[in-house]
């Protein structure tokens, strides 16, 4: 595939295959050795790089794991590595890091400066918060973090003072955190949008070809390819879009999980979901993997899917025909195998917008807190009349070969009156309803008994919101 972009300062057109992963791309073709290899899953952020896009004829930049972008993601963007944000004295965001002391041997501190640079660039709100968050995927074996801490508030100051939310990449070039060459990417990808002719991936139209939303899990395991023709579908117009109608949230197949957290539309309606988004993997991560590929990835733990299950979403999928709606609890039939033919491809979800005051609640369990797969999951949404439970939705992860809508336990719920014994006896049904296998992720009991704790905690949540 030829790949149009601009690589720092300069403009590149190559050829790669388009599920070559970026990290080596830029470590043993161009030999930029500020990009690290550490794990090379996603998991400590030494490979972490900055991209920006083009959105809406708006410059758009975020913080990205280079071992999980497929090169194909380049074509018609920015992308910047340490050495493009150098100049010839340190930035307030490197200067910070060496004064208080955040450097020991260095190999993480590239990818720190380039997370939360890429934060500065992006369209988050300068708070300690979202600072800390940027670099959630970044891990240092050397310094403790409070040095890293400390360089983060240092790095506030000094961006608060003269920032301009509105006019970040002028601002930030005047306050030397960036330089002066950002001034004209816009214009330089405008013009390779226009001049690039979108080369198909597919190249034997007689192959269905396999859909790739992000990457982040195939790529874990290489460059592995899922079939002969693979066609990645952050290009598509409009897939990546979050917007609502009188009826439904629609949220596009390419939105990410940061889109997620960032979207006023389903914070409104879905009171919470940032909050639980972060509990699903690292900013890097979030910045890249999408709904779309969560969804079709149909693995039993999903976080996204099983999210999803209680809030009666349904998928719009796309063929040749034409588009077809599933509901999503319809949708995943068994093990990996879903309600999806070859060449078929979700477009978007959608999510109903209720009236009703609802009570929404996602619990995970892992091994770590952040940064890991569940061993379990599970969601509820509640509508109350007093303390009758008008209706009930829940779902849970990791205890059987889908993510499972509990369709017995949800009907169960629904007149009862809220308390320590319809808790009870709603566990016991969805005991029927799960039939979870012991894995690496732990036994079959561990499993049934992490989920009977899960229910218990929608319960004890749900009496402190009432
Ligand atoms: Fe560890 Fe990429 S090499 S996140
Ligand atoms: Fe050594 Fe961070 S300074 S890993």
């Amino acid at each position: 595939m030829k790949i149009n972009f601009i690589l720092n300062d300069e403009e590149l057109t190559v050829d790669l295959d388009p599920l070559f992963p970026t990290l080596r791309f830029l470590r043993e073709e161009k030999g930029l050795s500020s990009v690290k290899t550490g794990c090379g899953e996603g998991e400590c952020g030494a490979c972490t790089v900055i991209l920006g896009s083009l959105d809406n004829g708006k410059l758009k930049y975020r913080n990205v794991a280079s071992c999980l972008l497929p090169a194909g993601e380049l074509d018609g963007k920015h992308l910047v590595t340490l050495e493009g944000i150098n100049m010839t004295e340190l930035s307030p965001v490197q200067k910070a890091f060496v004064d208080e002391g955040a450097i020991q041997c260095g190999f993480c501190t590239p990818g720190f400066i380039m997370s939360i640079t890429g934060f500065l660039l992006s369209s988050k709100d300068l708070t300690k918060e979202n600072i800390l968050n940027a670099i959630d995927g970044n891990i240092c074996r050397c310094t403790g973090y409070y040095s890293i801490k400390r360089a983060t508030e240092k790095i506030l100051l000094a961006a608060e003072s003269g920032f301009d939310k509105e006019d970040r990449i002028n601002s930030l070039a005047e306050l030397s955190i960036i330089p002066e060459y950002f001034g004209s990417v816009k214009r330089r990808l405008n013009k390779i949008k226009n001049n690039s002719e979108k080369s198909s991936i597919i190249t034997d139209p007689r192959e269905a070809p396999v859909f790739l939303a992000g990457g982040t899990d195939l790529l874990v395991s290489g460059p592995g390819r899922p079939g002969p023709e693979v066609r990645l579908i952050s290009d598509i117009e409009n897939i990546s879009e979050i917007f609502e109608d009188n009826n439904f949230i629609h949220v596009g197949a390419g939105s990410t999980v940061e889109d997620i957290i960032d979207s006023e539309i389903l914070n409104q309606y879905v009171p919470g979901i940032s909050d639980f988004m972060y509990l699903i993997s690292s900013q890097i991560i979030r910045n890249t993997a999408t709904l779309g590929g969560n969804i079709a990835n149909a693995s039993p733990i999903g976080d996204l899917s099983v999210l999803f299950l209680v809030l009666d979403a349904v998928l719009d999928i796309k063929s040749e025909n034409g588009v077809r709606e599933v509901l999503l609890r319809d949708f995943f039939k068994d093990y990996k195998v879903m309600d999806l033919e070859a060449g078929e491809l979700i477009l978007k979800m959608r999510v109903p917008k209720y009236s009703e005051n609802r009570f929404f609640n996602f619990e995970k369990v892992s091994r770590r807190k952040y940064l890991d797969i569940a061993s379990c999951n599970s969601a509820s949404s509640f509508c109350l009349d007093g303390d009758v439970i008008k209706r009930c939705d829940l779902s849970a992860g990791g205890v059987a070969a889908v993510p499972l809508f509990l369709k017995e336990s949800s009907s169960y719920l629904t007149g009862r009156k809220i308390g320590e014994e319809t808790m009870n006896s709603v566990i016991e049904v969805a005991m029927d309803e799960i039939s979870p296998i012991s894995d690496v992720r732990g036994s079959s009991d561990y499993k049934r008994e992490l989920l009977r704790r899960l229910i218990k905690a929608h319960f004890v949540k749900l009496e402190g919101w009432m």
